[in-house]
């Protein structure tokens, strides 16, 4: 029995936000972003948008691809950083929203931009138990309401029209190495349980964790080792927007990944070259380069859409995923493997056949 993949979707928001857009209220271009991050443009929520209602739309559109109705889908699994509230998290909040009946249980998980890749491994350990058939996995992130939005964020999607003040300048481009790297959206696939003795499917997956140095990508405040939770303080020092250690996160993307991605094919005596596509987490252009060059993989086999959506943490591989099997680079039969790394840190790779 395999776990295969029967439908996908995207939800993606309305408001393009092109490089020039952030170049106008802090101190950076088109140019540096380009060349450091492959990014050309993102898409932001409008206000009163959140995660759920992006993974909505994805999970609307995947159902519809699959051809599955709400009473056949056993449980929901969502994978986001970003939830609509600190609690619960996003399962219930479309289980209510999309009308799911209440035998529909549902899980939250938030391994960052390993989201999707963990989700997908737990959607067929669930499966594999035998105790769900399908499942409904979703992934998505919304990364507007950590930009410092009170000084001029507006201007990137035509809330106001202003010049910024030299201070929200200043405090704006103190954030430009982490803010203009992201965007929103989200991607949903269903996932079922097949015995059709094809070798279609979910082959294996190799996930890893190293919490030793949770500080390289790390959102520092509003948690709950703190009295209270969260403070003026804490927001005044802009604790509740995430640090990252760049250069860090990137070495260690560049060498974890193509070692996840040799495990698991090891794993299935598979050779790297025999994939067909390498659906890669979507951080940073270079890495994708990089990691593809490691591993020996022509551009062709290595997709990506950075340029258009920059980083969407949890929704990055099953938006390129969609894209990829809507356009026909993914095919039937073609081996397929996903691989990511994000906070955690969180990594891992897993092999599919599509
Ligand atoms: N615009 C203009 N200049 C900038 C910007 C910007 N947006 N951001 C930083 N700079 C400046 C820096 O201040 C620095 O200036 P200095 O030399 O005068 O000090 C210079 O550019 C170089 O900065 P670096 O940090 O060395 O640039 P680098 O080439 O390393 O690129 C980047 C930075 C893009 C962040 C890269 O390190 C990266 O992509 N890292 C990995 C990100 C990642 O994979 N994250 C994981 C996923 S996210 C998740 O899990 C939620």
């Amino acid at each position: 029995m395999r776990s295969i993949i029967t439908g996908t979707g995207i939800g993606i928001p309305t408001n393009v936000v092109p490089n020039a857009a952030l170049a106008r209220i802090m101190d950076t271009s088109d140019e540096w972003i380009r060349t450091r991050s492959g990014v050309e443009q993102r898409y932001y929520v409008d206000a009163g948008q959140g995660s759920s209602d992006l993974g909505m739309m994805a999970a609307e559109a995947a159902l519809g691809a699959a051809k599955r109705t709400r009473e056949e889908i056993d449980a929901i699994v969502f994978a986001t950083m970003t939830p609509d509230f600190f609690f619960p998290g996003n399962g219930p909040v479309v289980q209510a929203k999309m009308g799911f009946p209440e035998s529909t249980p549902t899980f939250d998980i938030r391994q960052q931009c390993s989201g999707f890749l963990y989700g997908l491994d737990l959607a067929d350990s669930l499966i594999q138990s035998r105790k769900y058939k399908r499942l409904l996995l979703i992934g998505a992130d919304v990364h507007t309401p950590f930009m410092p939005w009170q000084n001029g964020w507006g201007n990137t999607v035509g809330e106001v029209d202003r010049d910024v003040t030299p201070e929200e300048y200043a405090a704006n481009t103190a954030v430009r190495d982490r803010t203009v790297l992201f965007g929103d959206g989200a991607g949903a696939v269903v996932m079922e349980a097949s015995d059709s003795g094809d070798d279609r499917g979910f082959l294996a997956a190799r996930l890893y964790t190293d919490g030793s140095n949770i500080e390289a990508l790390y959102v520092p405040g509003v948690g709950f080792r703190r009295r209270p939770y969260v403070s003026h303080e804490q927001v005044e020092g802009a604790e509740q927007i995430p640090l990252m250690e760049g250069r860090e996160v990137f070495k260690m993307a560049v060498v974890k990944m193509p070692e996840a991605v040799r495990n698991v094919c090891a794993s299935q005596g598979i050779e790297t070259a025999d994939i067909d596509v390498l659906i890669i987490h979507q951080a940073n252009l270079r890495i994708v380069e990089g990691v593809a060059k490691q591993l020996g993989l022509p551009p062709e086999k290595v997709p990506h859409n950075i340029e258009r959506y920059a980083n969407t943490t949890a929704g990055t591989l099953p938006i390129l995923f969609h894209e990829c099997l809507a356009d026909g680079r993914i095919k039937p039969g073609m081996l397929v493997c996903f691989t990511a790394l994000g906070s955690g840190m969180h990594w891992g790779a897993a092999l599919y056949r599509a």
